[in-house]
């Protein structure tokens, strides 16, 4: 935990792109030994990779097409990566939609199973707080599985504030 927190404090708070370009400070010195956790928000993220990422934690598929739409029309994309010398790994996913003034609505939130309890879902929710408020905006909600509800109430999410329930409706 005080290793990836190390790696967090210095760094950039803006998120850059994965590749092709290497813009992003801590990347400078990684080795195979010295792993490092970074940000972006570039939605060019290979479909396969994020299907793996999703497939890991036991999600259901969804058809990539829809999900490349998906991706392309939301407000933000935040994808985590580890970089091991040259070796990138996409570890973590999530992405918001909004109306660009008020809302937005976290979905997809996702780290791998192998890089799970190390404060790492806290530190991607947090990139994400971080670039809606910078955006202005001031409603942030979510969908929480019954299972994570106290993980989001770590991180300041109130379930049902002042008695709003969050209503769905389905195709029959
Ligand atoms: C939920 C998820 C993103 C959390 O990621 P993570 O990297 O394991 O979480 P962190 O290590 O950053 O944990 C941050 C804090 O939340 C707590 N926490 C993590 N998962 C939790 C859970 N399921 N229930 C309650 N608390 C949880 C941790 O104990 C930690 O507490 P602390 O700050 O007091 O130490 C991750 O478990 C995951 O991808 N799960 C599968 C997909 C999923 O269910 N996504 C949410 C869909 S709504």
């Amino acid at each position: 935990m005080g290793f990836w927190k190390s790696l967090f404090a210095t760094s950039d708070a803006t998120p850059s792109k994965p590749a092709p370009t290497n813009d992003y400070p801590e990347f400078n010195g990684t080795s195979s030994t010295n792993p490092r956790i970074f940000f972006s928000t570039d939605r060019e993220i290979d479909l396969y990779d994020l299907e793996e990422l999703c497939d890991a934690v036991g999600w259901s598929r969804r058809p990539l097409r829809k999900v490349k739409k998906a991706i392309q029309h939301s407000f933000l994309v935040v994808s985590m990566w580890e970089q091991r010398g040259a070796q990138r790994r996409l570890v973590g996913f999530s992405r918001a939609t909004s109306d660009h003034a008020f809302n937005a609505t976290i979905w997809d939130v996702v780290v791998h199973p192998d890089y799970q309890g190390k404060g790492l879902g806290k530190a991607l929710m947090k990139q994400v707080i971080k670039k809606l408020r910078s955006e202005d905006i001031s409603n942030i909600t979510l969908f929480a599985d019954p299972q994570v509800i106290d993980f989001y109430r770590g991180l300041g999410f109130m379930p049902d504030p002042e008695g709003i329930k969050g209503m769905f409706w389905y195709p029959d």
